[in-house]
């Protein structure tokens, strides 16, 4: 578990960033650039989670010859889009995208994010990620932060949101963080547990959140998926009780076709 210590704000924002598909003739840097400058702000902190490049092979489902950079300048784009905000950002995984160049080649990601000083955890990563001084008793407040880009997903909005809830099956996390169906969604639910020593069933809050995409619908519209909206939701976690918010914000796109 990685243990993260954000400082004493009244809340921090979270912006939790995946499948901007770099490489990709879609790639939307426009609207990636809004949600990265947020993290000029004191209390803004950023998470990575996979399919940051294209990494179209010739084997792979991916359009190696719609693909507009070489493997290696994807990993050049995106390590100069990071670095400038590479101290905010709390950590990386990988998504299928990435772990295609380790299947054809034995090399991760790791080198990447070493160079820039950002934890990896290539397939899951348990966050213990502390905000702020609680008003009743002075002490930090600790979410528990479970991340994985995830695999499969389906074509319905339904069937994206049973993958998200499955994660919440035989673990538990305050926050449950998936990506990969480029579909923004957010929804609650409530774990139940016995307290033995009050003798009462303590009800306790969960927050499930898929992130966005920053990548065009050409992909969607060759295998009639529905068109993703581009952006990812923005998730605040409380610094003086215990409370996470998050909100999904939607940019409109023009696009030439
Ligand atoms: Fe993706
Ligand atoms: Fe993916």
């Amino acid at each position: 578990m990685l243990k993260v210590e954000l400082g004493d704000f009244d809340y921090a924002k979270i912006v939790p960033l995946s499948d901007l598909h770099i490489g990709d003739l879609d790639f939307d840097e426009k609207i990636l650039l809004k949600y990265l400058k947020q993290a000029e702000e004191d209390n803004c902190f950023i998470l990575l989670n996979g399919d940051m490049i294209e990494m179209a092979t010739k084997d792979s489902v991916g359009d190696i010859y719609g693909q507009v950079l070489s493997s290696e300048k994807q990993y050049d784009k995106l390590g100069d889009l990071l670095t400038p905000y590479k101290h905010k950002i709390l950590v990386a995984t990988e998504g299928n995208h990435e772990y295609r160049q380790y299947k054809n080649t034995g090399l991760s990601s790791k080198r990447f994010y070493a160079s820039l000083n950002i934890p990896f955890y290539p397939d899951e990563a348990w966050l213990k990620i502390t905000v702020g001084r609680k008003k009743k008793n002075n002490k930090p407040v600790a979410y528990s932060v479970y991340m994985i880009h995830g695999h499969g997903g389906g074509r319905r909005t339904g069937s994206k949101a049973n993958r998200l809830e499955d994660l919440g099956n035989g673990r538990f996390a305050d926050l449950f963080i998936r990506s990969h169906t480029h579909w923004q969604m957010i929804f609650p639910d409530t774990y139940e547990m016995p307290n033995m020593y009050a003798d009462r069933i303590r009800k306790v809050p969960r927050l499930f959140v898929n992130t966005g995409c920053f990548v065009g619908s050409r992909y969607a519209i060759r295998h009639e998926y529905k068109k993703s909206t581009l952006g990812t939701p923005l998730i605040y976690l409380n610094g003086r009780e215990k409370r996470i918010k998050a909100e999904v914000s939607v940019e409109a796109v023009y696009e030439k076709r």
